[in-house]
């Protein structure tokens, strides 16, 4: 379907054209003054330069070619020179009927790329913490949208799985159980399937290891050893690396699944180690990569560069692999494997620089074609109402299960007192589910409505708040428009006879108006790869909904054809709003 700006747009461009002028000054936008008009025109203003015409005279006389429009009711031409445009009822009356009719509500979608996501990056043996949240949360919905715009679309996790971090962790076990048969060379045999400790053991053994090394030279030697051994295939070390990363994987799997975040690969840095080699060997003999202070390097500084871009780092003085040899080796893994267009990445903007090297690196030694595009989104930190990285009360790095806890708690009190205001009874088992569905929109919704590269302050009250610019409103509104379908049809009416019809008053036009904006704000997200487009727009169609709502008795009405189209308008409202937060990564509940 086209989008009503242009159709709109195509209107007033004929007008232009049968007055005389160029079509191309008939460009429409949403009126920047909605108390008096719906849509405006500044053609005039430019075109009055070229024609030597006095513009009011131009929007005049285009103003006129408009009164028979079958678009348009209202057209006015006010000084210095705007068209001040309102919309026919049955205009938007048709135009949101075919939207209801249209798959996707009409929303074109681009020509399809094969689009891999790199987002999520947990650390294997590290607890989740709200640092990776928003690499997750902003990751996942970008998957969605761009799924949802055609493209095929291939979620990595990309593990942290293969550094110093392992080391760490296989040598505090040594230290702890230097007997376990892992640790022993001579043995031959078979090892065990059960793994020598718990999930809640590892996460307490990093950062004991993490602290030891940073005091102890010697404890961190061992380390390092450890992670060299491990890299270069001892078997018991290979073996108890597997058992990390099984335990470890299957935590974060259940961590993931409570936030709706799903991956269809789960490939990490370990993944490429034997395929490194070769790579390093071909970027030497493509003289890309040189030593330097015994490291090996390749220049990515570009003539037009403002700020310094360093080398990419390949290889440590020591031959030791670092973190951009891994991203690059999965860049070459995922071209020779999937062939993909277009990879985007989700990190914490501290990043952005790095990436930048890599992106470079990646091209100038061939890794990637002319033409595959990649794309670092860095995203900025979730702080706390003190304006700093969000802690725990106790100053401690806040883990995720703890913040999606609080957030529940939260979630049933507000739900409670809700309850209470309302003077109705609660199932408390229920509102414990309800709360997990709410408190996962409140997480998301808070950190989705902004753009991804601002900071954010983390502000559970505001968050979980049933009203204002929050997930819980969206999620409030849903619920709401669903009730009224629900008694519609208790009440003997169907679903499927109802038709939209034309607007009776301002507000109902109003929400018909946002709706009728859904492909053009849905291009725009997709486009711009920005969630928070969308969070935007479902906040304006909720309060034009509540608008609506609180000005129309509905169930009431006595006319049962505008009865019906009522009906038939919010059940638009509800599919395009729960499309939506679909798109971001949540849903709604039954009841609220
Ligand atoms: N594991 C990394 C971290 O916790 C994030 C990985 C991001 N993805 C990537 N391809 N580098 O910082």
């Amino acid at each position: 379907m086209q989008k009503i700006l242009d159709l709109i747009s195509e209107e007033v461009k004929k007008a232009f054209e049968e007055a005389g002028y160029d079509a191309e000054l008939g460009r429409v936008t949403l009126s920047n003054r909605p108390d008096l008009c719906e849509y405006q025109c500044n053609g005039a203003m430019a075109g009055a330069k070229k024609y030597h015409k006095a513009p009011l005279m131009i929007a005049q006389e285009v103003a006129e070619k408009l009164q028979e429009s079958e678009v348009l009711s209202e057209v006015s031409a006010v000084a210095p020179g705007f068209l001040n445009m309102k919309v026919k009822e049955v205009f938007v009356r048709d135009y949101l009927r075919d939207m209801s009719n249209a798959e996707k509500f009409g929303f074109q979608t681009p020509e399809s790329k094969k689009i891999i996501i790199d987002y999520g990056g947990p650390n294997v043996a590290k607890p989740l913490h709200v640092g990776h949240l928003r690499s997750g949360i902003i990751g996942e919905s970008i998957k969605r949208i761009c799924r949802y715009a055609g493209h095929e679309v291939i979620g990595d996790i990309h593990l942290g799985d293969w550094g110093l971090q392992m080391g760490l962790i296989i040598t505090e076990l040594q230290k702890r159980q230097p007997d376990l048969i892992y640790f022993d060379d001579s043995y031959e045999g078979e090892y065990p399937q059960e793994a020598p400790f718990t999930i809640s053991e590892l996460e307490e053994i990093y950062p004991t290891a993490s602290a030891k090394s940073k005091e102890d030279e010697a404890y961190k030697a061992d380390a390092m050893e450890a992670t060299y051994k491990l890299q270069s295939g001892v078997r018991g070390y290979r073996a108890l690396w597997d058992h990390i990363i099984a335990v470890s994987v299957a935590d974060l799997k259940k961590n993931y699944a409570n936030l709706n975040v799903e991956f269809d690969l789960w490939k990490g840095e370990s993944d490429v180690h034997d395929i490194i080699p070769g790579m390093v060997e071909e970027m030497k003999k493509g003289g890309y990569a040189y030593e330097s202070d015994g490291a090996l390097v390749v220049d990515v500084k570009e003539e037009t560069d403002t700020k310094e871009v360093p080398p990419c780092m390949i290889l440590k003085s020591d031959g030791a692999s670092l973190y951009n040899t891994t991203d690059l080796a999965t860049i070459m893994d995922r071209m020779a494997n999937f062939h993909p267009d277009e990879m985007i990445y989700l990190t914490d903007k501290r990043q952005d620089l790095y990436f930048e090297q890599v992106f470079r690196c990646a091209r100038k030694t061939k890794l990637v074609n002319e033409d595959t595009e990649l794309v670092h989104i860095g995203f900025g930190t979730m702080n706390g109402k003190d304006g700093k990285p969000f802690k725990t009360r106790e100053g401690g790095v806040m883990r995720l299960e703890n913040l999606i806890r609080e957030i529940n708690e939260e979630m049933i009190r507000k739900i409670q007192e809700n309850a209470q205001t309302k003077g109705y009874e609660i199932d408390m088992e229920q509102a414990g589910e309800t709360a997990k569905i709410v408190g996962l929109a409140a997480i998301k919704y808070g950190d989705l409505s902004n753009q991804a590269s601002k900071d954010y302050i983390f502000d559970m009250d505001r968050f979980t708040s049933f009203e204002g610019d929050t997930g819980p409103y969206i999620l409030y509104t849903i619920v709401r428009i669903k009730s009224i379908l629900a008694k519609y049809e208790e009440q003997g009416g169907e679903l499927t006879d109802t038709v939209i019809q034309e607007a009776t008053n301002v507000s109902e036009k109003s929400l018909m108006l946002e709706l009728a904006k859904y492909n053009t704000m849905m291009e725009t997200a997709c486009e711009e790869i920005a969630p928070h487009k969308i969070c935007a727009y479902i906040y304006d169609l909720a309060n034009a909904f509540n608008h609506f709502y609180h000005e129309t008795k509905i169930l009431t009405e006595e006319d049962g054809q505008k009865k019906a189209g009522w009906i038939a308008l919010l059940a638009l409202a509800k599919d395009v709003l729960e499309t939506c937060i679909d798109l971001l990564g949540f849903s709604a509940p039954e009841r609220m």
